[in-house]
């Protein structure tokens, strides 16, 4: 069977989308499905191309067990648009960007990460970047709630 295969994108590859990709790593690793899937992450601007993640989201990841690893890359288009099956932006100005950028045969792939979100009623995940501590908490909070359903989701359309 082929992997399903997800990009997580945010403005800057540095804080929100990295740690998306890495709670949903850890999600698929924890119920033994890892081999299933490839899971990316990448920034709609390409400020802090080749860095890792910024230090504070590190930390909070961290706190939760959650290790992040990648470094910060720009959405490529059309090429991203091809190879992924599920394109989700963190939020509106994320989204524009996104449909600005897709093949319009591609911008189906295109979702954001709250509409998969069973608990928080966020219509975005905020970007913690210019905040404080507890935007990267709720940055998380947001994030374990919607990886948990994005695979329901994939799960229920594959199955
Ligand atoms: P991210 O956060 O999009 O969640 O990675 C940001 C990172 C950097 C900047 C803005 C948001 N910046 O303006 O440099």
């Amino acid at each position: 069977m082929d992997k399903t295969k997800i990009l997580f994108v945010c403005l800057g590859n540095i804080c929100r989308s990295p740690s998306a990709e890495a709670v949903m790593k850890a999600l698929v690793k924890n119920r033994g499905i890892e081999e299933e899937f490839e899971i990316d992450s990448a920034g709609i601007t390409g400020y802090h191309a080749g860095e890792p993640a910024d230090q504070r989201m590190q930390r909070h990841a961290l706190n939760r067990g959650i290790n992040l690893t990648s470094i910060s890359r720009q959405v490529k288009s059309p090429k991203d648009f091809d190879y992924f099956d599920y394109i989700i932006g963190m939020d509106d100005q994320n989204m524009d960007d996104l449909y600005g950028l897709s093949p319009s045969d591609k911008s189906g792939k295109i979702s954001k990460m709250t509409d998969y979100c069973s608990h928080h009623q966020n219509a975005s995940v905020p970007d913690p970047y210019y905040g404080g501590a507890a935007g990267f908490e709720l940055v998380l909070d947001i994030l374990e709630d919607a990886c948990d359903g994005l695979l329901n989701h994939i799960e229920a359309n594959v199955k």
